[in-house]
């Protein structure tokens, strides 16, 4: 079996760490999400004041409660942490850091870059926003590489 499909195999019976990278109003929903859908959840920010308030079970994005907050770390599926080695954990990642787009309306990459090194053997989503006057007035993009 290639490394896909082993891979694949993997997220199907729930075998799989995903890290989801940036735990904020994308991260941080998306953790919850596949929390919900029974997958182990590996969250990580650099800011530490994240992590603690995941810790204490509390909330710091005012749609998600407490309460939401409490039941996937008591799940036993989810945890969060500040710890960059601790990237080679996951399975899969994927990346939700912030993409500020530059003066020329590009996305700047610096967050995305600062988030590597991950494993040859991880598949990278990397969620970005679409701005670009040509190409979408408020859209949401996704493109997968195998790196
Ligand atoms: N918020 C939205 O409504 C929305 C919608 C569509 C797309 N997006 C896109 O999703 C991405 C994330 O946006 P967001 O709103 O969640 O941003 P956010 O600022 O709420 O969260 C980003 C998180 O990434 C963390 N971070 C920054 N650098 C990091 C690094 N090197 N390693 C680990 N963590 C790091 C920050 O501490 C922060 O907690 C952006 O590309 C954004 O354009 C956002």
């Amino acid at each position: 079996m290639n490394e896909i499909n082993e891979l694949l195999s993997k997220i199907e019976s729930r075998d799989a760490v995903i890290g989801i990278i940036g735990l904020g109003y994308v991260g941080l929903p998306l953790c919850r999400e596949f929390v919900r859908g029974g997958a182990k959840v590996l969250g990580i920010d650099v800011d530490p004041r994240k992590i603690e308030a995941i810790q204490a079970k509390k909330t710091y994005i005012e749609h998600i409660p407490d309460e939401t907050i409490a039941e996937m770390v008591d799940s036993g599926l989810f945890s969060a942490t500040s710890d960059l080695d601790r990237l080679n954990e996951p399975d899969a990642i994927l990346i939700a850091v912030p993409t500020p787009l530059n003066k020329m309306r590009e996305p700047d990459l610096s967050y995305v870059e600062g988030s590597m090194p991950i494993r040859l053997t991880q598949v990278c989503v990397f969620l970005y926003k679409l701005m670009h006057d040509e190409l979408s007035s408020n859209s949401a993009g996704v493109s997968a590489t195998l790196s």
